[in-house]
This record gives structure tokens, sequence and C-alpha cells, in this order.
């Protein structure tokens, strides 16, 4: 099956979603920053903003930089990525900033990919969540996944929710 690639601009009420290049690696560097799991240099965001850029070039989906269209700055990404599910059913995924959360810019952001996602051809996606992250179970909640399966691993338990489009 061979699928439309994702947009790459994506216009809501509040947002613009686009595709994130080298201008990106100083907020993607805090954001990795805030998992609090490791430090990156600007040089290392970078590189790694590239390796995702080529993966999306191959896979046709990955992330889109989250920028507030009043303010102009940028708040996080929301992606379709491959993760623990598939490129025919991908998942989606999104991070914000720890400054901007709160305000429900991951739904509307999410809303939207969601959107887009039904444009390329696909008919399901996935969210797999840590069964303890109770903000990103509830904009899932709020975009119509529901809870398929959980698994359990070291770190306790992920819960998959899927959305048929
Ligand atoms: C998950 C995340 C993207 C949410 O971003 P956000 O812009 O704050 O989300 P929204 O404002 O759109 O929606 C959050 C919802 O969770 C609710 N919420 C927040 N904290 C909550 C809590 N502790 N318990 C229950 N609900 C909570 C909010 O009230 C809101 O629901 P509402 O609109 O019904 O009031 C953000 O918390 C984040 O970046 N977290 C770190 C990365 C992450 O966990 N990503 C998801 C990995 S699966």
């Amino acid at each position: 099956m061979t699928w439309k690639p994702l947009a790459r601009a994506i216009e809501t009420e509040r947002l613009i979603l686009r595709t994130r290049d080298e201008r990106d690696a100083e907020w993607y560097r805090e954001l990795v920053g805030e998992r609090g799991v490791e430090t990156l240099t600007l040089e290392e965001s970078q590189e790694r903003l590239e390796q995702f850029r080529q993966s999306t070039e191959e896979s046709g989906i990955g992330a889109l930089a989250i920028d507030r269209r009043a303010d102009g700055d940028t708040i996080g990404y929301c992606a379709l990525v491959v993760g623990r599910a598939s490129l025919d059913e991908p998942e989606l995924a999104y991070e914000l900033l720890q400054r901007f959360h709160g305000h429900g810019y991951a739904t509307e952001a999410a809303r939207a990919l969601v959107e887009a996602a039904a444009a390329t051809g696909r008919r399901r996606l996935w969210s797999t969540v840590r069964a303890w992250n109770a903000p990103s179970l509830r904009v899932l909640d709020k975009l119509e996944f529901r809870r398929d399966h959980t698994v359990a691993d070291d770190a306790g338990e992920i819960v998959y929710m899927v959305r048929d489009l």
C-alpha cells in the first residue's frame, strides 16, 4: 500500500504546523532537556533534526513543528511516527515545552494531524501512552481515541489507544 505524503504545512485557529529544519535546534534542545533524561548540545540537536528529516523523506511521515500564529514562537511538535505501531497504522505523538502546557494547544494540533493522517489515505491511527500520563490520555480522549489494550515493560504499563479514520 502506498500512502500520500503527510501535509507539510497545516493551519488551525491558533497554530501553524510546519516542517522542522535546522533553525529548530534551539527549542528542540530545550524540549529534550525537559524530559530529564539527556542533555543535547546545539550541534547534537541539529544532527537529530537532520536524521528525522531524512527519515520523513523516506517514510512520508514525521514531525511538524507547532508555531503560535499570534506570537510566531514555536511551542513543540506533533508527529505521525512508526513508534510501537507501523507505517500503515502509525502512531500519533506530541510534545510541548512545559511553559505552553494547559492551553489546549496539543489537542488543537493533534486534531489537525488526525485529519492530515486521514488525507494520506490511512484508515487507523494508534497512540501509546504511559498509564500515568493523564494529560496525554485526556488529549486522546478528546480526539475520540479508544483504549485497545495495555502491555507492561520495566517502567510500567503502556496503554495502546486507537482511532479509526
Ligand atoms: C501531553 C501534552 C502534550 C498535553 O499538552 P497540552 O497542550 O497541555 O494539552 P491540552 O491542553 O490540549 O489538553 C490537556 C488535557 O489534560 C487535562 N489534564 C492536565 N493535567 C491533568 C491531570 N493531571 N489529570 C487529568 N487531566 C489532566 C487538561 O485539563 C486538559 O483536558 P481538558 O481540556 O478537558 O481540561 C503535554 O503535557 C506534554 O507535552 N507532555 C510531555 C510529553 C508527553 O507526555 N507527550 C505524550 C507522550 S504519549
